[in-house]
C-alpha cells in the first residue's frame, strides 16, 4: 500500500476485513494470535478473566475497533487503535491526519511527569507550624514513601517532592492539603499514589499532630501535560480564518467549548478504550484542567496567520502501559503492540495528535458543509441495520440512504420496504413468474 502521502496505510479503507487484519499483520507485525485476539475470539477478554475484573460478571459487552490510519508521529507511522461506537471518528480521524501528513505530520511532547497524591488535613489548628513540621521532616517522609515503592523506586520513578497547600475554609478555619508528587513511570499510578498517602497518614499525624481526612490521588494532573501540534499549509483562508475563528468561539462560550472538547475527546476515549486505561480519569482531569483559570476554555488552539494553519492540543493525560488492565486484557496488549508503545509517554503523546486531528476533523466539516451531511451519510450503514435490514439488504438501503436529503430511520425503513417489494416474486394467476433479487436470504 502506497500513495501519493507515502502512507503506509494508503487504501487501508477499502479493503475488506480479511484483508485489513492481514495488512496488519505484514506492516506492524501482528502474530496470528494477536489477530485471532482481535477477531476470532470476539473482543479478546474471557468470562475467566472478566471475573477477575470487576464483581458480579454476567457477562461481556463487544464493540467494534478500527484503525484511524496515515498519522505520521515525530515522524513515525503509527496505526491507532480506536473502540468507539461512533460513526465518522475513525475516519475523521485518519483524514484529518493525511491532511497533517502531508503538510509534515504531527509533533509532540511531554511537560512533567509527575502525578500527585492529596492528603487532607479537613482543618488545621495552626496552619503555619504545620507547615513548618511537614518542610522540615520532608526527607523523612520522602523516605517512608518511597519505602512503600520499592519496585517504582527500583525502575526509576519514586516520590519526589511534597508540598503544602493551604486552603480557607467557608468557616474561616484552614484546611491542608499535602500534595505528593511521585514519577509513576510506565504505570498511571493510582494504586501507586494511593498506596503511598495512606503510608504517610500515620507518621504525618504524629509529627504534626493534626488528623487526616482523605488520601487519594487527583485526577487533576497538571503536573503532567502533554502537548502535540500541527501546521497546515495547504489549506484556504476562508476555511483558515473559519477554524481560528472557532477556536475563539469555544473559548468565549462554555456551551460551544464544551462540544468542541467533547470533539477533541472523540479522538482520545477510544484509545484509551483499546488500551485498558481509565478513561473517566483523563476525561475529568482535561476538562477540569480547562476550567482552571477560572472559565471553561478549548482543549485546543488553532491560529492562521501568512497562510498558515497552527493547531496545538495541550492538557493533562496520565495513563499507563504496565499494571491494571492494560496488560490483563488480551486485546488491550494488542492494541499497545499495534502502535509500538514502550512507554506511557508514548501513549499520551498518540492521544494527544489523535485528539487535535478529531478536532481538526470536525472543525473542517463544520466550518464548510456542516456536520450533518458526512456523519450522517457514514451513518447509513447503521441506520439500514436498525431499520431491519439483512445481511445482503444492508447496502442496498445504505446506497439509496446516501442520496436521499432525508438520512433518517423511518426514511430507512421505507426504502428498505420499497426493496422488498420490488425484489418480491411477482404472482399471475397463482403462478410465480418473476423472483427479481431473491437470490440470497
Ligand atoms: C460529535 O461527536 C462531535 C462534534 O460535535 C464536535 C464539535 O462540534 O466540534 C462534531
Amino acid at each position: 500500500m502506497s500513495g501519493f502521502t507515502n502512507s503506509p496505510f494508503e487504501g487501508f479503507s477499502k479493503l475488506s476485513l480479511e484483508q485489513r487484519l492481514a495488512s496488519l499483520q505484514s506492516f506492524i507485525g501482528l502474530t496470528q494470535e494477536d489477530i485471532d485476539t482481535l477477531s476470532v475470539h470476539g473482543c479478546g477478554l474471557s468470562l475467566d478473566q472478566a471475573e477477575h475484573l470487576i464483581e458480579n460478571v454476567v457477562g461481556l459487552f463487544a464493540m467494534p475497533m478500527g484503525i484511524a490510519t496515515h498519522f505520521q508521529i515525530d515522524g513515525r507511522d503509527v496505526a491507532i487503535p480506536m473502540v468507539v461506537e461512533e460513526t465518522s471518528i475513525v475516519a475523521a480521524a485518519s483524514a484529518s491526519a493525511k491532511w497533517i501528513r502531508r503538510n509534515g505530520g504531527f509533533k509532540t511532547r511531554s511537560h512533567g511527569k509527575l502525578i500527585i497524591g492529596q492528603i487532607q488535613f479537613p482543618t488545621v489548628k495552626d496552619p503555619m507550624a504545620f507547615e513548618r513540621i511537614v518542610n522540615a521532616n520532608s526527607g523523612y517522609l520522602l523516605e517512608i514513601a518511597n519505602e512503600t515503592v520499592p519496585n517504582l523506586v527500583a525502575r526509576g520513578g519514586g516520590v519526589r517532592e511534597i508540598q503544602v497547600r493551604l486552603l480557607e475554609r467557608p468557616d474561616s478555619d484552614t484546611m491542608a492539603v499535602l500534595h505528593v508528587l511521585c514519577d509513576p513511570c510506565d504505570a498511571m499510578g493510582a494504586n501507586l499514589i494511593n498506596q503511598v498517602c495512606e503510608a504517610l497518614k500515620g507518621p504525618l499525624e504524629q509529627l504534626s499532630g493534626e488528623k487526616v481526612g482523605l488520601c487519594i490521588l487527583s485526577n487533576l494532573v497538571d503536573t503532567k501535560l502533554v502537548e502535540a501540534t500541527c501546521e497546515i499549509s495547504d489549506i484556504t483562508p476562508e476555511l483558515g480564518h473559519a477554524i481560528e475563528e472557532a477556536t475563539l468561539f469555544a473559548n468565549l462560550d462554555p456551551y460551544r467549548g464544551t462540544t468542541h472538547n467533547k470533539g477533541v475527546m472523540n479522538g482520545i476515549d477510544p484509545i484509551l478504550i483499546a488500551t485498558g486505561n481509565d478513561w473517566r480519569a483523563v476525561e475529568a482531569g482535561i476538562h477540569s484542567y480547562m476550567a482552571l483559570g477560572g472559565r471553561y476554555h478549548s482543549i485546543t488552539e488553532w491560529t492562521y496567520t501568512d497562510g498558515v494553519l497552527r493547531g496545538r492540543f495541550l492538557a493533562p493525560i496520565a495513563v499507563g502501559v504496565v499494571g491494571g488492565v492494560t496488560r490483563i486484557h488480551p486485546t488491550a496488549r494488542v492494541s499497545l503492540k499495534m502502535m509500538g508503545i514502550e512507554h506511557a509517554d508514548d501513549l499520551a503523546r498518540i492521544c494527544a495528535a489523535a485528539g487535535l486531528a478529531q478536532n481538526l476533523a470536525a472543525l473542517r466539516a463544520l466550518c464548510s458543509e456542516g456536520i450533518v451531511r458526512g456523519h450522517m451519510r457514514l451513518h447509513a450503514a447503521n441506520l439500514a441495520l436498525a431499520a431491519g435490514a439483512r445481511k445482503h439488504e444492508i447496502s442496498l438501503v445504505e446506497e439509496k440512504l446516501r442520496q436521499e436529503a432525508r438520512i433518517t430511520l423511518s426514511r430507512a425503513k421505507e426504502l428498505l420496504e420499497q426493496i422488498r417489494l420490488a425484489s418480491s416474486p411477482v404472482v399471475v394467476a397463482g403462478n410465480v413468474v418473476a423472483a427479481a433479487g431473491r437470490s440470497r436470504e
